[in-house]
């Protein structure tokens, strides 16, 4: 539910609600930056920019040249691949690997002939500056090519350039806005190295980039799920039979970046490596980046020697989905290879493995999955759970998690309807502010998240005298938001005398203070009489004869306003 007149939303199935930057972040997998921006374009608002060097406009303007002459490359080959004679044999072998055209097209595939000048020339005609195309590992200078250095600079003295790409097909690499920022090229003919990849580039990481996302990006936000697979033809492959939501790394280990990335459409994630060591190897290597961002993450594995590529066109289609749907959870299968390793028996083997499993059993953050895989891991190891437990703690500083308590609060939903009726006041009635601030009731509250979340709008409208809630947001941590957009959202039950609710609910309140200051009192008055502390019992007693007084000025309050 949008609210026009708040500025806010709030989602009242998963609890995530916010301001709009919130909003356009989680409908359109924005980073708030991108979504910063697109306001700003959809309503014509120019944004202040930080007034750059002449360098960093240098570096700007070079990147810009270093996408477009990418973005040429990638023409040249998918116009060979796909229009002119040349292309004939890069066509044979997509063919032969059955690639179809559908995909050819919405991958932008491409082909390189045998030419050493082929796209060389074509970036010539087009006045490409040569040394960026170098950059970018297009193209290579003549090994006659000296360096030298001038006083306008240093460059290449080149009596020729030559294509990098000869005899592969080409697989353009996209980034998120649909620019192609590297390539990788497959030889159609036996030889090395069989794969030829853009190097690092100002625009290309491997380390942050994966192959396929810009299609795959909206399957994964639908199925809710993504499949990671390790080569390029495994993902085409794949999206040819209609598993669109994969997407491939570039030839080098998942990182914590590609995490983060594909956490902002999906938190399932499944690797389906090689069925090979490996690939098991590299899956498993995934784990503690997952659990580092609190993906579980499930491992889905082929019969041994098969690639997802080749077990598909085996005819496997069915089979695969199975594998896919049944994915061990991969902390499970970590375990399993864990009690499987060959010295298991050995007190050495133990030792090792106890401490491969401590370092992931501290990754997991959720405490209740935690002690359960604690409990199966030292059972099965024959080491007592105590064990695990003290080194655990020792390496989470803080043993009281005020996420975690927070958590289990909104679980419940046990906020005491008084203090959450005042909070809403809070919201709907600001011009009730400084009464409550006057009764000081806050301090009274018993829900320390309320407490929170009253002391944020107070403090706001002691400065502002308003309440804007999109910029209380901006102010609370992460838990306390959705609470605060459920309440925002609640208009119902404040109609009519407002200000009786209001003086309810602080009666209410400070009943129930002094119900818990009393129960607590009555606690150690009995304490002192069984241990017969006199000296402690007498101030005690007092204390109740006062909160009796406070008790009687209540109700005589009460009785007053009725
Ligand atoms: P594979 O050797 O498993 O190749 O490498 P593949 O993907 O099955 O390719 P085909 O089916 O033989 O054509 C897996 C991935 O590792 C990277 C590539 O990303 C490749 O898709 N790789 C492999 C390289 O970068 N360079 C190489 O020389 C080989
Ligand atoms: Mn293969």
């Amino acid at each position: 539910m949008v609210n026009e007149e708040k500025q806010i939303f709030h989602c009242f199935g998963c609890g995530e609600g916010g301001d709009v930057f919130t909003f356009l972040m989680k409908v359109g997998h924005l980073s708030f930056l991108e979504a910063v921006e697109g306001l700003a374009k959809r309503f014509g608002v120019t944004l202040p920019v930080r007034e750059s060097s002449p360098g960093q406009k240098r570096e700007m303007a070079k990147r810009e040249l270093l996408f477009q002459i990418n973005q040429m490359a990638s023409e040249y080959f998918h116009d060979l691949l796909t229009r002119y004679k040349e292309g004939e044999e890069g066509r044979k072998y997509l063919l032969k690997r059955g690639i179809s055209q559908e995909v050819i097209f919405q991958h932008r595939l491409g082909y390189a002939s045998d030419h050493w000048e082929g796209l060389l020339r074509y970036l010539q005609e087009r006045k490409a500056p040569l040394e960026l195309a170098w950059e970018l590992g297009l193209i290579s200078p003549k090994k006659r090519g000296i360096h030298f250095t001038t006083k306008e600079g240093g460059g290449i003295d080149s009596r020729g350039w030559y294509d990098a790409f000869r005899g592969r097909i080409l697989f353009p690499i996209f980034d998120l806005h649909q620019r192609v920022v590297g390539f990788g090229g497959r030889l159609i003919r036996e030889g090395e190295p069989k794969y030829l990849n853009s190097h690092e580039s100002s625009i290309y990481h491997k380390g942050e980039n994966l192959y396929g996302l810009q299609v795959a990006k909206r399957w994964v936000a639908e199925k809710d799920c993504v499949i990671i697979v390790e080569g390029y033809f495994d993902l085409l492959t794949l999206h040819q039979y209609g598993l669109k939501h994969s997407v491939a790394t570039l030839g080098t280990a998942l990182t914590t970046h590609h995490v983060r990335t594909l956490k902002r459409y999906t938190k399932n994630f499944i690797t389906l490596f090689d069925g090979d060591h490996a690939g098991i190897k590299a899956s498993l290597r995934c784990l503690p980046l997952f659990l580092e961002e609190e993906i579980m993450g499930k491992i889905a594995i082929l019969p041994s020697g098969e690639d997802p590529d080749g077990f598909l066109r085996k005819g496997n289609l069915k089979d695969l989905i199975e594998r896919i749907e049944h994915a061990t959870p991969l902390l499970d299968f970590f375990f399993e290879d864990l009690m499987n390793a060959p010295d298991r028996k050995s007190v050495e083997g133990k030792a090792r493995m106890a401490k491969e499993g401590l370092a992931i059993l501290d990754k997991i953050s959720d405490k209740i999955r935690r002690g359960f895989y604690v409990k199966h891991f030292a059972e099965r190891l024959g080491i007592s759970e105590s064990f695990f437990y003290e080194r655990l703690q020792s390496s989470h500083k803080s043993p009281f998690n005020m996420k975690e308590e927070l958590r289990s609060q909104r679980g419940e939903r046990n906020f005491p309807k008084s203090e959450e009726m005042v909070i809403r006041l809070m919201i709907h009635h600001p011009e009730f502010i400084p009464i409550l601030s006057r009764e000081g009731i806050l301090p009274e509250f018993e829900n320390s998240c309320l407490k929170k979340i009253g002391e944020g709008l107070e403090e706001l409208y002691q400065r502002r005298g308003r309440i804007d809630l999109p910029e209380v947001l901006t102010h609370l941590d992460e838990d306390l938001k959705g609470r605060l957009m459920e309440f925002a959202f609640q208009e119902g039950g404040l109609e009519g005398n407002d200000e009786k609710i209001l003086n309810d609910c602080i009666q209410k309140i400070r009943e129930e203070r002094i119900k818990r200051e009393k129960k607590e009192l009555l606690r150690k008055i009995k304490e002192a009489e069984e241990k017969r502390e006199d000296e402690k019992l007498l101030p005690l007693l007092k204390e109740r004869q006062e909160l009796a007084k406070r008790e009687k000025g209540l109700q005589g309050d009460l009785i007053q306003k009725r």
